[in-house]
């Protein structure tokens, strides 16, 4: 039986353009297991869309002085366009500024609302007397209460990822004008998040597998007790709230922005002719989720999410939150880093995108932090793609078409060590599967070279290209194992690195592609006509990490 599996991938403010950060830290592994799953006959569904509201995007607005819905449609066209170039492969890229999600957002507010999870209360918050209006959220920034760090924003702080309302932020000021604000009284929609205190920490607690960080950050949450939350904000951008004096407020974002998972894969269902598909991933038991982001995202989807979904009832809750830490650059995080970060569209504006997959793959940071070097990215194209996997291939495939005719050889009986190596075949395949879903990418990838390896190394020691002078059908033999390696290097390649995978299809199949073939060994067939290989990567010059590096500095 397939598996029914969700691939829930954060969905990114639109204040500013995606960089390496964002996208190692959920694209790149949301894709990896979403295609792996599909490759192996799982059903997938991977959604996500643009965060396009709250304070983010009105503080960017405001800087340029336009609205702003001009300013998300305009960073919602650019991350659709480099995640589209990226080969990430979204059921649905969408949204949070449609109708659709709007109707889903106002049905699930109303459900809480009738279930009584939303209580109406006043609310202290900060006020600006120079503006004439209130603060909310990232508009006011000042000390966290818990760790000290000195600009956390007004709902959460950027060090110790808590959840924080303004008014227990010390020392707090405006973040347009500096001015200190007063604390006013307003009326608010209240979530009772202490209601499901007792469900969330029985559910936490059963989640064994969860990584270490994702768990014991719940599980620090949980210690220091729920209680409810503002969920309503005195601000003009956002999603209306279906009730009657709240035509001045909007739904705070965090609320809505998670309701983007389901009012997507509806959204999708839709657009499939098939409106009730959504079921199977959100209503059937056996539906699986899996949600991808970056630590910070944690609370929201550890706590805040199953709590909506909870209070709502009969909506599957995340088999799995699967945060990394961050990615940095020069010792400092992406996201911390404005205007000293490597922006995605900039770098495919020069360099391709599987060799980025890969490396970013290799150097994930899924238990702790890890760094992003142009020396480490030239170094991972030079020497593994282009040195030991594309180099493998090529040889193999050069060899053959020039000794054989352009055509795949017949084997003659296996030896040993040809046994072997489609030992490995099978173990790399077994291997891959494993770690991949195990949310284990920098794993699987390790296991993938492993194989490109063990090829280089069946090669150089069998040395085809100087047996055929004297015993061609024994060269043939060994052309044909490397061949075999070759096809199975591209499927356990093909969730990292999807477009060379198909290269390398297309060089040795004339039929359809990587994914209708499965997770399995596809048998090369003698005979078989083969064309002159193409390079599979490109080797970069020594000065590029000097030239890049320039770049950084000059911003
Ligand atoms: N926009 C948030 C961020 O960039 C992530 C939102 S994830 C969602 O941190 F699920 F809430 F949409
Ligand atoms: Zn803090």
């Amino acid at each position: 039986m397939p598996r029914t599996i969700l691939v829930a991938v954060a969905w990114p403010y639109v204040n500013g353009e995606p960089h390496l950060g964002h996208i190692a830290g959920m694209n790149v592994p949301a894709d990896i297991f979403a295609r792996y799953h599909r490759i192996i006959g799982n059903d997938v569904v991977m959604v996500s869309g643009s965060d396009m509201h709250g304070t983010p995007t009105m503080l960017k607005a405001a800087d340029e002085g336009v609205s702003p819905e001009e300013v998300a449609g305009r960073y919602h066209e650019i991350w659709s366009r480099s995640l589209k170039e990226m080969s990430f492969s979204y059921d649905l890229y969408t949204h949070t500024h449609t109708d659709g999600h709007r109707e889903v957002v106002h049905d699930i507010f109303t459900k809480l609302k009738e279930n009584g999870y939303l209580i109406e209360a006043k609310q202290s918050m900060p006020y600006s007397e120079t503006e004439q209006r209130f603060l909310a959220d990232r508009f006011v920034e000042g000390t966290c209460p818990h760790c000290g760090f000195e600009a956390a924003r007004g709902d959460q702080c950027d060090r110790c990822g808590r959840t924080l309302d303004a008014i227990d932020l010390i020392n707090i000021r405006s973040r347009r004008d500096g001015t200190v604000p007063v604390f006013k009284d307003t009326t608010h929609q209240m979530f009772r998040l202490g209601a499901f205190q007792k469900q969330l920490e029985e559910w936490v607690g059963s989640k064994d597998e969860w990584r270490q960080n994702v768990r014991n950050q719940t599980l620090g949450m949980l210690r220091e007790g729920l209680h409810d939350r503002a969920i309503t904000r005195d601000i003009e951008w956002g999603v209306t709230v279906p009730l009657e004096g709240y035509e001045s407020k909007r739904i705070y974002v965090w609320f809505e922005a998670v309701m983007g998972y389901l009012s997507a894969t509806k959204a999708w269902a839709e657009q499939q002719g098939t409106p009730d598909a959504w079921k199977k991933f959100w209503v059937e038991p056996d539906g699986e989720s899996y949600y991808f982001q970056g630590k910070d995202n944690v609370p929201f989807h550890t706590v805040f999410w199953p709590a909506i979904l909870l209070g709502y009832g009969g909506l599957n809750l995340p088999t799995d939150v699967v945060a990394n830490e961050y990615l940095n650059l020069g010792g400092v995080d992406f996201s911390k880093s404005r205007g000293h970060a490597v922006w995605l569209p900039d770098f495919l504006s020069r360099y391709e995108p599987d060799p980025l997959r890969y490396y970013l793959a290799s150097i994930m940071p899924e238990t702790s932090d890890s760094e992003f070097t142009w020396e480490g990215f030239v170094a991972a194209n030079n020497n593994e793609l282009v040195g030991t996997f594309g180099n493998f291939v090529h040889r193999v495939l050069t060899i053959t078409t020039r000794n054989f005719d352009n055509a795949v050889p017949e084997p003659g009986p296996l030896d040993e060590a040809a046994e072997q190596a489609l030992g490995a075949c099978d173990s790399a395949l077994g291997d891959v599967s494993k770690a991949i879903d195990a949310r284990k990418f920098r794993e699987g990838l390790r296991a993938a070279m492993r194989l490109a390896q063990v090829g280089n190394r069946y090669v150089d020691s069998n040395q085809p290209w100087k047996v055929v002078k004297t015993d061609k059908p024994a060269a043939g033999t060994v052309l044909w194992v490397a061949l075999n390696i070759i096809a199975t290097l591209r499927t356990v390649f093909y969730p990292y690195l999807p477009s060379s995978a198909d290269k390398i299809h297309s060089m040795l199949f004339s039929d359809s592609d990587t994914l209708a073939d499965g997770w399995t060994r596809r048998d090369i067939v003698p005979g078989t006509r083969l064309d002159m290989p193409l390079p599979l990567f490109r080797k970069l010059d020594d000065s590029v990490a000097e030239e890049e590096n320039l770049r950084l500095v000059r911003g």
